[in-house]
């Protein structure tokens, strides 16, 4: 690994330039367990190892950039939230954030449930042996194609998200001879405290059926009256990367409200209430989320007292982390090319990767933290900006971080928590090459989605 030095220029600026960064932390060796997965850790040499494998050794057998993904942690956390909740409630993996067959197969040995939202999700799922009954069928936008299958396979629940789709579900579930469980997803006027883009229940927006105006209501009334569907329970979900549990607390509120009315108008107490996803991960060392038992004892009680206070039966509560699960399961491995000081700016440092891999900070200004992980340094801190190979300005990894000055082409670094929404919204842009997902545990690596090759590409490519 060659070690050369930089062109002359500040490696450090005496006036820092404006970010979205604290001061540099004491020691850039440390790693903060906040934010790396479970296993990981230096060796004696200073090398970052995780699931027993050191990086240099991940890169040497499976190139970079590479997903580097903690079994051990995956299914530590998926337990974690199953035995949080107990048996009286149910976890869906919300498979958007990331999904492939060993996922599946891990989560089915955890005891936890699954939510697609797509053919391809459901496809993944099935294909790797998870039990229809356990799967949960969302979308806004569900093909006629897509729903019938869903419904041949016989999932646990098909989410409704329209006026429309009560009928299309209702018919198809006729047409096969069948009762579909279903759930309606209301928009309970409630906005999560999070980036625009990913709030999902304020009601001007694609996702659900609104509960102001008595439009949620309305759609209860509908669905109860068709044969081809078993109305089991109301949705919420109120966005991404949250952490303040009162959101929650207004949803629950809200959607307990509609079950009273639904008790009241048409005698029925539905039986199931599910308050989606979203809760937040750290992705630096500033962020705090709360722990699976934390959240389950805080969701239990807003539900249980909301019943109480409506007198009614307490429903059976599902939740669906998705990031909050995989999230800080996996680093992206990266190996260090073009590095460029700008005097009293930032020093860029390019990867291999970049917004392919992570389209996070270009879409959600999202943050991440960085580190040297193929040995250690003194160096002083540099600010840096992480950047990709892609013909885009905007194709930034990390915005503001620290890294050590000496830091050289050949170096890795890796960037932690990228285990959810890296991979699965991954692209081809430039024909840059999506990079695999590999699994580490207990000293063996084991690839679980292979990198891409141009022969892929040009595969689809039919001339
Ligand atoms: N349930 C429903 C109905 C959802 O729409 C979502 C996420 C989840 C569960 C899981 O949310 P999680 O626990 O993973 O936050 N691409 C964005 C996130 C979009 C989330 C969409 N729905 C990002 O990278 O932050």
């Amino acid at each position: 690994m060659s070690r050369s030095a930089h062109p002359a220029g500040p490696r450090h600026a005496d006036v820092l330039p404006e970010g979205h960064y604290s001061a540099p932390p004491a020691d850039l060796n440390t790693l903060d367990a906040k934010v790396w997965s479970e296993t990981v850790s230096r060796d004696a040499d200073g090398v970052v190892t995780a699931g027993g494998l050191d990086v240099k050794t991940l890169a040497e057998r499976h190139g970079t950039p590479a997903y580097i993904l903690d079994e051990a942690d995956f299914r530590a956390r998926a337990r974690s939230w199953r035995g949080a909740f107990g048996s009286d409630a149910d976890v869906f993996y919300a498979g958007k954030a990331f999904l492939s067959r060993a996922i599946v197969r891990w989560l089915h040995e955890e005891g936890l449930n699954l939510d697609v939202c797509s053919g391809g999700e459901l496809a993944t799922a099935i294909s790797a042996g998870m039990p229809a009954d356990r799967i949960a069928f969302h979308g806004n936008n569900k093909s006629t194609e897509e729903i019938r299958r869903a419904v041949e396979a016989g999932v646990g629940r098909i989410v409704l998200d329209s006026f429309q789709e009560i009928v299309r579900v209702a018919h198809i579930a006729q047409e096969l001879g069948t009762r579909q469980r279903v759930q309606i997803r209301i928009t309970v006027g409630v906005e999560a405290h999070t980036h625009e883009f990913i709030a999902t229940a304020h009601e001007d927006q694609k996702f659900g059926i609104p509960l102001a105006g008595g439009q949620a209501a309305e759609a209860v009334r509908r669905a109860l009256r068709l044969d081809g569907l078993e109305v089991i329970g109301i949705h919420s979900h109120i966005g991404s990367q949250i952490f303040d549990m009162s959101g929650f607390e207004v949803a629950a509120h809200r959607v307990v409200g509609l079950l009273k009315d639904i008790r009241d108008e048409h005698g029925v107490e539905l039986p199931e209430i599910d308050l989606g996803g979203g809760l937040g991960i750290a992705y630096t060392s500033d962020d705090d989320p709360r722990e699976p038992h934390e959240i389950a004892k805080a969701l239990t009680e807003i539900v249980t007292r909301e019943c109480e206070a409506a007198k009614l039966r307490t429903p059976r509560i599902s939740v669906e982390p998705g990031r909050a699960i995989v999230g800080p399961t996996a680093f992206t491995l990266y190996e260090v090319g073009t590095i460029k000081p700008l005097d009293n700016l930032r020093t860029y440092v390019s990867v291999d990767g970049g917004m392919s891999d992570n389209i996070r900070t270009a879409l959600y200004d999202a943050e991440y933290s960085v580190a040297l992980v193929s040995r250690t340094s003194d160096a002083a801190p540099m600010l840096a900006r992480v950047v990709g190979k892609h013909c885009e300005s905007g194709d930034i990894v990390v915005k503001d971080a620290f890294l050590p000055a000496d830091l050289a082409p050949g170096d890795l670094i890796a960037v932690p928590a990228t285990g959810a929404y890296c991979r699965s919204m991954a692209s081809n842009y430039n024909h840059v090459l999506r990079p695999p997902v590999v699994a580490v545990h207990d000293g063996e690596s084991r690839v679980i989605v292979r990198r891409e090759t141009e022969e892929d590409l040009l595969r689809l490519d039919v001339g």
